[in-house]
């Protein structure tokens, strides 16, 4: 069976088509990077506009890698939520057309499951129950994947996502946007005991996540040094936060394989991208523990992620009719209609 998934919850407009939920025959993926870059951020009025500029073509490059035709595909898959609602809107409501002109099924997908879906793909003999942590710009949800479309949320950021953090941490040490990956890029040649930082923790809920005090130490580090006229280090600043962050997610995965008793666990979103996190996974799940961890290309927003979670939906029996829209917040627990 062949799914077509379309991705535009954020910054990247994204089409792949995917067989059976594992097998990606292509991906087409347009990033809005530089147009965000000169705001330090992404703007959510210009990438709706983006989306609508590049969605027709990313489709069109998804089906001809594809060598496929819209008749050769048996349902359309689309994130309808959580995401920047004119964004996701441009993405729903070409899958709908799309739906409708070539007479397929409609399946909405939730964006959190499609990330997860991301390992169905790289682990072809990854399947449920298994534990999965989801960081990514918008989440850090640490969640127990018992079917391939029932989820439970052991915990959450009560604060802000762990990309976030990272994001917001790199503005303020002043390295370029898309800050994530340049900070991770900047941190291998850091010595993170430079800047010890607090160990976050939300005190009664020990699988919820808080990263704002580290990003509070970071910004009160960079500005007691700039009254006295120093500097920070950029390189060890970076090295700290990374590692405190990935050692606070390392700690929670411990604890959710606990509570659960699971021995599978998987990693998804953007920050699974993250160097140290895959590296500190591997040294310390990789002996006792089942580690499924995405293709690197995986990780960030993408269309076969959405195909791949679109198919496990479509044979759950999990379609929408016109009357679907999108929504801003999602719950991933939550059947989409
Ligand atoms: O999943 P994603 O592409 O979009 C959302 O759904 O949010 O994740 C984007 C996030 C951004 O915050 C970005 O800075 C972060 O993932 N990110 C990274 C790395 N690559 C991307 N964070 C840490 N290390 C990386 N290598
Ligand atoms: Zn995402």
């Amino acid at each position: 069976m062949k799914i077509l998934g379309i991705e535009s919850s954020c910054d990247e407009t994204a089409a792949a088509v995917v067989e059976d939920g594992r097998n990606v025959l292509s991906s087409a993926v347009y990033t809005q990077i530089q147009k965000h870059r000169p705001y330090g951020g992404v703007v959510p009025e210009i990438a709706s506009r983006c989306h609508t500029e590049a969605i027709v073509d990313v489709v069109k490059e998804a089906l001809d890698k594809a060598d496929a035709k819209l008749c050769d595909i048996d349902a359309v898959a689309v994130t309808c939520a959580p995401g920047l609602i004119g964004a996701l809107l441009v993405g729903v409501n070409f899958a709908k057309g799309l739906s409708l002109a070539a007479n397929i099924p409609l399946v909405p997908v939730n964006h959190t499951r499609g990330h997860i879906a991301a390992n169905y793909i790289t682990n072809k003999e990854l399947e449920p129950p298994f534990l999965c942590l989801v960081v990514s710009g918008g989440h850090t949800d640490l969640i127990y994947v018992e079917e391939y479309t029932k989820f439970k949320v052991l915990g959450c950021t009560r604060d802000d996502a762990a990309g976030e953090t990272f994001d917001k941490a790199a503005r303020a040490m002043g390295i370029g946007y898309p800050g994530g990956v340049e900070l991770d890029k900047i941190a291998e040649n850091g010595n993170a005991a430079t800047y010890p930082l607090p160990k976050p923790e939300v005190q009664g809920h020990p699988l919820d996540f808080s990263f704002s005090g580290l990003k509070t130490a970071v910004v009160n580090t960079i500005h007691n040094a700039e009254q006295k006229g120093d500097k920070i280090n950029v390189p060890d600043m970076a090295a700290a936060l990374r590692s405190a962050v990935v050692e606070n997610l390392i700690d929670h995965i411990e604890k959710g394989c606990i509570e659960t008793g699971c021995k599978k666990i998987a990693i998804a979103g953007g920050v699974s991208a993250n160097l140290l996190l895959r590296r500190k996974l591997k040294d310390k799940f990789q002996n006792d523990y089942k580690l499924y961890i995405p293709d690197i290309g995986l990780c960030g927003d993408n269309g076969a992620m959405i195909a791949a979670q679109g198919y496990y939906e479509f044979i759950n029996g999990n379609t929408a009719d016109m009357s679907l829209n999108a929504s801003a917040n999602g719950n991933v627990e939550e059947i989409i209609k």
